[in-house]
Formats: C-alpha cells, structure tokens, sequence
C-alpha cells in the first residue's frame, strides 16, 4: 500500500464506531431547500451514532463552513473542499496531510496557468477561490466551449492535470490524482472503510467522479443536464425527490437506514 495512506490515529478514531459513511455535495444537493434541511437534520439525527457524515464541495473550507452553519445542516466530521483538493476532519479541521502529499505529485500549476490563460473563451475565476491545488476558470460562452480539445492541448503540452467541467461553466483544473471522487476512495482506504458502506450524493458535474465509483450513488432529482449521461451508468440511483429529501430517498433507497 502506499506509504500516504497511513492514517493518522485521531482520523480513524473518529470514525471507529460509525459503520458507514454518507458523503453529501453541498450547493443544489444539502442545501437549496430550508424545509428538506430540517427534514434531513432529523433523520441523520437518528442515524448518527453509527454513520459519519461528510461534505465534498467546490467551496473552499471557510466558506463551506460558513454555508452550513447558515442552513443549520448537521456537523460534518469530514470536509472534502475545492472540489476533493483538500480534506479537514473533526472539530478543529484538521487537515488531511497525507492527502496533500499524495496529490502533490506532477503538478504544475504555472504550466497550468498559462495554458488556461492562453485558451480563448476562458476568464480566470477571482483569486479567492484559487487554490494550492485547485485553478479555476469560468467558461464564457458554453455552446462554444470543448472539454475534449483543453484535454487534447494539456496532453499536447505534456501536463497531467484532471480538468472537471460543471454546471455548464465552470472548470477546475486539480492535480491529476485529485477530485472529489478520488479523495473519497483515498478516505475509504485509510479508514478501511467498504465502497458500498459509503452513501455519496451529488447533483451537477464536479459530482460524477463520486458517483461513478463503486460506493452506493445518490443523484438529486434536481440534478443539472450533465449527469443526464449517468442514467446509463448501472448502480447510479437517480431521487424523484429535490435537494436534502432526495439524499433521504436514496439513504431509504440503500438502506442506509435501520
Ligand atoms: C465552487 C467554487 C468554484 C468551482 C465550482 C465548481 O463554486 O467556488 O471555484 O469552479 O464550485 O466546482
Ligand atoms: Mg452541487
């Protein structure tokens, strides 16, 4: 195994007597919806004692902190932030430094940098949201935007990045071994957790790497067109119902529930 999924004691510690995990995207899929909030606030109340409860969001920590102490959300022990750049745990959010050391390798955010600058139809988003390891731009006119050419130009030019597309607009340019899908199976490996003991949900492109894996995938019924192509995907449950209620139809749907 490799050496970076050593786990640090008080990471695992903390999950030793949850027997399974949900994993929620924040904007559009826990939040969207006060009423549905409240609604998932007391069932994941239930359930506590035995599931951990993680967030994996494009936001940036603060900011993802923030948000849900705005919509009275349950506490997450588990931050996945910049779209799974980074990961925090427990009360004081503590970084995951393993995760840094392991996404580290052959990043080149200079190269990066210049490449996206150079590629018409492309504006940097504001610095605030740039991160170590996560460069943002927006697309400025999606019809003629081509996720497949800017994958061709970065193989051209020889750099290995994982480029994510989503909302119809924006893309995130992360190390090549990071997204929010990617930092969640490197979680279940230090904490020996079974893909199909882990619930994840999304709602919109940043989301499918998470939901493609073998963990048990939760999309909301208010889902954006790019995970129209999940429909295809086997395994994939897609809600009827919008925003938290639909991560309480696929938590039932998994039974996820006792
Ligand atoms: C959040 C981030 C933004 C990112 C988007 C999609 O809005 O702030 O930088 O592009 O999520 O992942
Ligand atoms: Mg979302």
């Amino acid at each position: 195994m490799n050496d970076y999924l050593k786990r640090s004691n008080k990471f695992s510690e903390m999950f030793k007597d949850k027997t399974q995990l949900l994993i929620v995207d924040i904007d559009n899929t826990l939040i969207g919806n006060q009423q549905a909030v409240h609604r998932f606030a007391e069932v994941f109340d239930k359930m506590h004692s035995y599931t951990g409860f993680g967030i994996a969001s494009g936001r940036r920590l603060d900011s993802a902190v923030n948000i849900l102490r705005e919509w009275q959300t349950p506490t997450p022990e588990l931050w996945i932030t910049s779209v799974g750049s980074e990961i925090n745990y427990g009360p004081s959010l503590l970084k995951n430094k393993e995760w840094e050391l392991h996404i580290k390798e052959q990043w080149q955010p200079e190269a990066i940098q210049e490449l996206l600058k150079a590629t018409p139809g492309l504006t940097q988003q504001p610095a605030v949201v740039q991160r170590p390891y996560k460069i943002s731009f927006d697309v400025m006119d999606s019809v003629g935007f081509n996720l497949s050419e800017l994958e061709e130009r970065f193989h051209q030019h020889n750099i290995l990045a994982n480029i994510i597309y989503s909302h119809g607009k924006h893309v995130d340019v992360l190390p090549h071994r990071a997204s929010k899908g990617k930092a969640i199976q490197f979680i279940s490996e230090q904490l020996n957790f079974p893909a199909h003991k882990i619930l994840v949900a999304g709602d919109s492109g940043n989301d499918t790497e998470m939901l493609k894996t073998e963990m048990a995938g939760v999309v909301v019924g208010n889902y954006s067109q790019e995970l129209e192509d999940l429909k295809k995907t086997d395994g994939i449950y897609f809600a009827q119902k919008t925003y938290a209620d639909g991560i309480i139809e696929g938590l039932f749907h998994y039974n996820f529930i006792r």
